[in-house]
Formats: C-alpha cells, sequence, structure tokens
C-alpha cells in the first residue's frame, strides 16, 4: 500500500481519538454536576449529555471498525504490553458506558432526550431502584475511565518526554 494513503488512514484514525477523547472528558467533568442541575435545566443537560454519549458510541465502532480495516496499529505480542492493553481497554468501557447510561435513563423520572431526537426514558416505566443500579454502575464505570485516562496520559508523556529523549543522538 502507498505510504501516503497509510499515513492518511493514520490521520484519520488520529482525528477520531481526539474527538472522542475531547467528548469523553468534557462528559467525566460534567456527568457529576448533573446531580446539582436544578429541574428547570435538567432536561437541556440531560439531553446534551445523552446525546454526545450516544455520539460516543457510534465514534468508538467507527474507530474499531477503521482500525481492523486498514490494519492499523498492529503490533506484535501486543497482549504483552501493559501500554496497548490499557488503550484497549478503552474500546470496551466506552461502548459498555453509554449502554450503562441508556438503561439508566429508562427509569428516570425525569427526560432524557438524546439532542432531542432519541426519548430514552419512554423506553421503561419509572423505577427508582432499576435507576439506582444503573447510576451506581455509571459512576463506577466513570470512576475506572477516570483512572485509565490518568495513566494512559503519564505513559504518552513518558514516551514523548523521556523515551523520545533517549533516542536522541549524542
Ligand atoms: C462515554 C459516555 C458517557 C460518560 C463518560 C458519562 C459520564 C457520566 C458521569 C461521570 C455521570 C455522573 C455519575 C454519578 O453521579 O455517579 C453521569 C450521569 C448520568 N449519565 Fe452519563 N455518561 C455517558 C453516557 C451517557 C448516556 C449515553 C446516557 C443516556 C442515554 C447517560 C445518562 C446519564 C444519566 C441519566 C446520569 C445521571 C444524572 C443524575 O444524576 O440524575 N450517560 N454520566
Amino acid at each position: 500500500m502507498p505510504q501516503k494513503k497509510r499515513k492518511s488512514y493514520y490521520t484519520a484514525a488520529k482525528a477520531l481519538h481526539w474527538l472522542v477523547a475531547l467528548i469523553g472528558i468534557l462528559l467525566l467533568m460534567s456527568g457529576w454536576r448533573a446531580g446539582d442541575i436544578t429541574p428547570d435545566n435538567k432536561p437541556v443537560f440531560m439531553m446534551i449529555h445523552s446525546g454526545l454519549g450516544s455520539l460516543v458510541f457510534v465514534l468508538m465502532l467507527i474507530r474499531w471498525w477503521w482500525r481492523k480495516k486498514h490494519k492499523l496499529y498492529v503490533r506484535r505480542q501486543w497482549y504483552k504490553k501493559p501500554s496497548i492493553l490499557i488503550q484497549l481497554l478503552f474500546y470496551p468501557l466506552l461502548l459498555l458506558q453509554p449502554i450503562i447510561g441508556v438503561l439508566q435513563a429508562a427509569f428516570t423520572k425525569y427526560d432524557v432526550r438524546a439532542f432531542d431526537l432519541i426519548n430514552y426514558s419512554a423506553l421503561a416505566v419509572e423505577n427508582e431502584q432499576m435507576f439506582n443500579i444503573f447510576h451506581k454502575l455509571h459512576g463506577i464505570i466513570a470512576i475506572v475511565l477516570i483512572l485509565l485516562l490518568c495513566i494512559h496520559t503519564i505513559d504518552r508523556a513518558k514516551q514523548f518526554f523521556v523515551e523520545d529523549e533517549v533516542s536522541i543522538p549524542k
């Protein structure tokens, strides 16, 4: 495959990576504020939160399909490399988090309409017990994602600053 074409596949993969990272960080930061939002502002807040969360789900599917289709980031013995394992963990978690979000939204007492297009709260009747279960799970996954994000950032920074420095010819 021509090198130029291959480079463009990686550029698209990187663009998807940063788009998901940006939206994911926004969701993680704003999600914790959801409990403090006044009932008047809640529908708008949840419209954006659930819409962006659903978008993350779609973008992660596209990312997975893109890297498989073009055989990107294929490394030998990847399963022995902790930094790659951490990166790969983001995929199931960023697919699971929106699913748990939808299940949580289905049992809420308030309206959750993703971008005012999909009414997730109409999927089931209000049920506080079920809401609490999925709410707890949603919170736990968010904490795991924050921890992974910290490890991933430190790992990438280390590679960028330390390992690049080592490879500079004297
Ligand atoms: C990657 C995607 C997502 C991330 C990172 C995320 C993150 C968060 C976080 C950190 C919280 C606060 C958890 C807590 O208070 O314990 C939260 C709350 C919530 N999220 Fe998400 N979320 C995502 C996707 C979704 C989706 C797709 C939906 C709905 C379709 C959703 C619905 C909710 C609801 C209903 C709450 C609770 C609001 C409340 O406290 O009343 N989330 N989210």
